[in-house]
């Protein structure tokens, strides 16, 4: 959420009821603890079970291939005959109904206005105050707000939500229940409401810049007047700009304008945000204090050159995600959000695709803070042939225009967001009234935001440069098939061209496969349901990173890509989705379903991260009967040249070419035999000297566990994750990169077990159980700090090796 409101005073949380005090102008609180759940309809019988929010009901398993079976033939991929899918979202049992209960104390009503925010609700919720319904939102995704104020009073009062969740209403794992957070907003009677301020910098340039504020006033009478106050906070926190003015209510919105002078300018590489802090007056009287954090930036689309965010051209380095979290489900945590954006910055990536729905807040924060831009997109069905029969496809007409509304309304603010999607691959951009749908989404996001494009996920590029779908976009958004760049580009008006969905590599950590050809556009399996992290597989209608690599240093029109996937996520196992079961989790991340990278993120890495070398080699070399057999070295690498070393014995040099897309952007040695030992790369710079080398070598016998954590401290807060990447290591420290033993974990101390993944696709280990068969050498385990300050001790056991421990300190 992009405004930040800032209690005046604290509120008193009490396990099961919440006290709300009403000396505070404005108080925002969080309703996490306190809450009751219970799957299925409820009665006067049922065992309501202790819960926090955010909750997803289903990660809890245990998967099932009945849990989300279906026999259909998916049509976007281009089947005609039904099959049976298994694993297609995620094989969890989400289906159905469920219900939360809270309740909130309240003493005294007067004069004040109570409002619920959601965040998102999985789905259907029904929620309901002291018994009676006050609101109704289909949408899971989107976040919506509802005024309570009628239905409370002094007192404890009851908050219920029903939630429904249909079969065959979604492609992915969509998760269950109150997945996001849930707050409680107390205001006195005139107030700004929730969204209610819009700021945008309709001139930026170095030495100032021009910040217009539009507020909306709550509870105003006609005629009636208030002081409105703004101050404008520097990224520092010092006040650079104030303006206050009267404004007379007549229905209409206020505004105000500042002017900045020397303005810090928000940049992936300098994510600087600003504050204006508004104070409306009534009678002398402060009734509500309101902060909007916003950024100072630019940003212009300019036809055959590309895309400038502060005058600099910038193309998009993004990845597409999911919204699960691996082992955590959909349950939102903004430490586990974090970790993501981390690795995925540390890969070169700007850019974030939050496909195919809203996003939770924290992301858009954290992409606000951490520098990562975002393409928001809210849908992945119009109302034209749902891809998912029970899907968004059947609120459309009658929804739309509210999830949009409240999705910009949200986000506007956010100088992470640079483009908002209105779709992907909908079935609408071929059938009858397409085009229609198209501008009144439009037309509908301009109204709201004119200051950013709008562009959507487009496949069937036949139809859509046929029928004017493309050409109806600010921005003609593309779905794979790069081949077909250079002909939209000619006959589009835009001049533009985004890659809004790239590539769909298919790849398992740690996982090659022999021989290697390279399998552009065709379903390549295998008899272990792995795909093969030589990164040369793909589906029919995705092909591997190098063309797209190659678009976007060739063509000035093309404005970047979003690679389909940053993380594995769950569901939408292909090439593994075809009567496959256990697949039940994606191998198109670059980064695994336990937030470890796979080979590929070096490949981008060499090619996004300007900052930091990369020179890294695959396979492994751990090849126990493989000797004198061919076993080809790839090493992805910022350095333009290489040579490899086997044992010592130089295998010769190789250096980037323009001879096929691979030659491009990797060292290959196709031809290198397998024999125990090392594996050594020298990397050259362009004038031939040697400037980096790098080596792996074979390992021995597993001698001992291996620990790393993702961070030093932890935040004594109850909800800050710590990643322990788990290995084994032979008596040398070599990693052993096949290893596949049953890991067991203890945590205790200042936090608590939370989850465990390894990345295989094919694993129905339950994530919350503490204890994982490690999968290529690797598991993950996730701890969570406690409210007490202390120390967090993590230690891991397994047969046959020496453990290890991890102290991590909780403040
Ligand atoms: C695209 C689609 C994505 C995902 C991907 C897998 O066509 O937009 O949601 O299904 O294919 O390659």
């Amino acid at each position: 959420m992009n405004k930040h409101y800032f209690p005046r005073i604290a509120m008193m949380v009490m396990t099961g009821v919440i006290a709300v005090s009403l000396n505070a102008e404005r108080h925002t609180t969080t309703l996490n603890e306190g809450w009751q759940f219970t799957k299925g309809v409820h009665s006067a019988d049922t065992q309501w079970q202790n819960v926090r929010i955010p909750h997803d009901w289903a990660i809890y398993g245990p998967f099932d291939r009945n849990n989300d079976l279906q026999v259909v033939a998916v049509e976007q991929n281009g089947e005609t005959e039904k099959t049976e899918k298994t694993g297609r979202t995620g094989g969890l049992p989400f289906i159905g109904k469920g219900s939360y209960r809270t309740v909130i104390d309240v003493p005294d009503t007067t004069g004040r206005t109570f409002t619920l925010v959601f965040d998102g609700a999985m789905s259907n919720a029904h929620v309901k105050v002291n018994g009676k319904e006050l609101a109704y939102w289909p949408y899971g995704y989107n976040s919506f707000y509802v005024d309570i104020t009628d239905a409370v009073h002094p007192g404890k009062n009851d908050v219920e939500v029903d939630l429904e969740n249909f079969e065959r209403a979604s492609r992915w794992y969509p998760g269950a229940g109150l997945y996001r957070n849930v707050h409680l907003v107390n205001t006195d009677k005139v107030h700004i409401p929730v969204w209610g301020t819009y700021v945008t910098t309709p001139k930026v340039t170095k030495d100032y810049a021009s910040v217009r504020l539009e507020v909306k006033i709550a509870g105003l009478n006609d005629g009636q007047k208030a002081m409105v106050a703004t101050e404008i906070l520097s990224p520092a926190g010092d006040v650079v700009a104030k303006n206050s003015s009267e404004f007379v209510y007549h229905g209409q919105k206020d505004f105000q304008n500042f002017l900045v002078n020397r303005p810090e300018l928000w940049s992936p590489k300098s994510p600087k945000l600003y504050t204006a802090r508004t104070t409306v007056s009534v009678d002398g009287k402060v009734v509500d204090s309101y902060d909007t954090r916003f950024g100072i930036r630019s940003i212009e689309y300019v036809p055959e050159k590309g895309f400038f965010l502060n005058g600099e051209l910038t193309k998009f380095r993004g990845v597409c995600n999911h919204h699960d979290l691996g082992p955590l489900g959909a349950a939102v945590n903004r430490s586990a959000l974090r970790h993501q954006i981390e690795l995925l910055k540390d890969m070169g990536v700007n850019a974030i695709r939050t496909s195919h729905n809203m996003p939770a807040p924290e992301l858009v924060e954290l992409c606000d803070e951490m520098g990562v831009m975002l393409m928001i997109e809210p849908f992945d069905d119009w109302s034209f042939r749902p891809k998912s029969p029970n899907g968004y496809g059947s609120y459309f007409n009658g929804w739309a225009e509210r999830d949009i509304t409240n999705m910009v309304e949200h986000y506007r603010n956010s100088p992470s967001v640079l483009m908002w999607s209105i779709g992907n691959e909908v079935p609408s951009q071929w059938g009858p009234g397409g085009v229609k749908e198209l501008t009144m989404l439009q037309d509908l996001v301009h109204k709201l935001d004119p200051t950013r494009p709008v562009t959507c996920g487009m496949d069937q590029i036949r139809a859509v440069l046929d029928n004017g779908f493309a050409a109806a976009l600010d921005i003609p958004g593309f779905n794979y098939k790069p081949q077909f760049y250079e002909e939209a580009y000619e006959k589009l008006p835009q001049k533009l061209i985004l890659g809004s969905e790239t590539a769909s590599t298919v790849s398992s950590r740690g996982v090659y496969h022999f021989p290697i050809e390279f399998k552009e556009h065709n379903h390549v399996t295998h008899p272990d349901h792995q795909s093969s992290s030589y990164d040369n597989e793909s589906c029919i209608w995705s092909n591997t990173p190098d063309i797209d690599f190659a678009m976007d240093d060739d063509k000035d029109y093309v404005i970047g890509q979003f690679v389909w996937t940053g993380f594995d996520y769950l569901g939408e196992p292909s090439p593994y989705d075809t009567d496959a079961w256990p697949n039940h989790s994606s191998v198109f991340g670059i980064i695994d379903l336990a937030s470890l990278p796979k080979d590929r993120y070096y490949l981008y890495r060499s090619k996004w991260n300007e900052e930091s070398p990369t020179l890294h080699i695959l396979p492994h070399w751990n090849w126990k009967g493989r000797e004198g057999k061919v076993t080809p070295i790839f090493v992805y690498t910022s350095y333009p040249k290489a040579e490899l070393f086997i044992n010592g014995k130089s295998q010769g040099v190789r250096e980037k070419n323009d001879s096929t897309y691979q030659n491009r952007y990797r060292l290959m040695w196709n031809e290198t035999v397998y024999e125990p030992g090392e594996v050594k790369v020298v990397a050259y710079d362009d004038k031939g000297n040697a400037v980096a080398e790098e080596s792996i070598k074979t390992a021995g016998k597993p001698h001992h566990l291996v620990v790393t954590p993702n961070r030093e401290s932890l935040k004594a807060d109850g909800d800050d994750l710590v990643y322990f990447t788990v290995q084994v290591a032979d008596k040398n420290d070599n990693i052993v990169p096949t290893d596949d033993r049953l890991v067991k974990f203890k945590v205790d101390g200042a936090g608590a077990f939370e989850a465990t993944a390894n990345g295989d696709p094919t694993c129905l280990l339950p994530f919350q159980n503490p204890e994982m068969k490690l999968f290529s050498g690797a598991a993950t385990a996730i701890a969570r700090s406690g409210k007490t300050p202390g120390t967090l001790r993590f230690r891991v056991t397994a047969k046959g090796v020496a453990p290890a421990e991890v102290e991590i300190p909780v403040r």
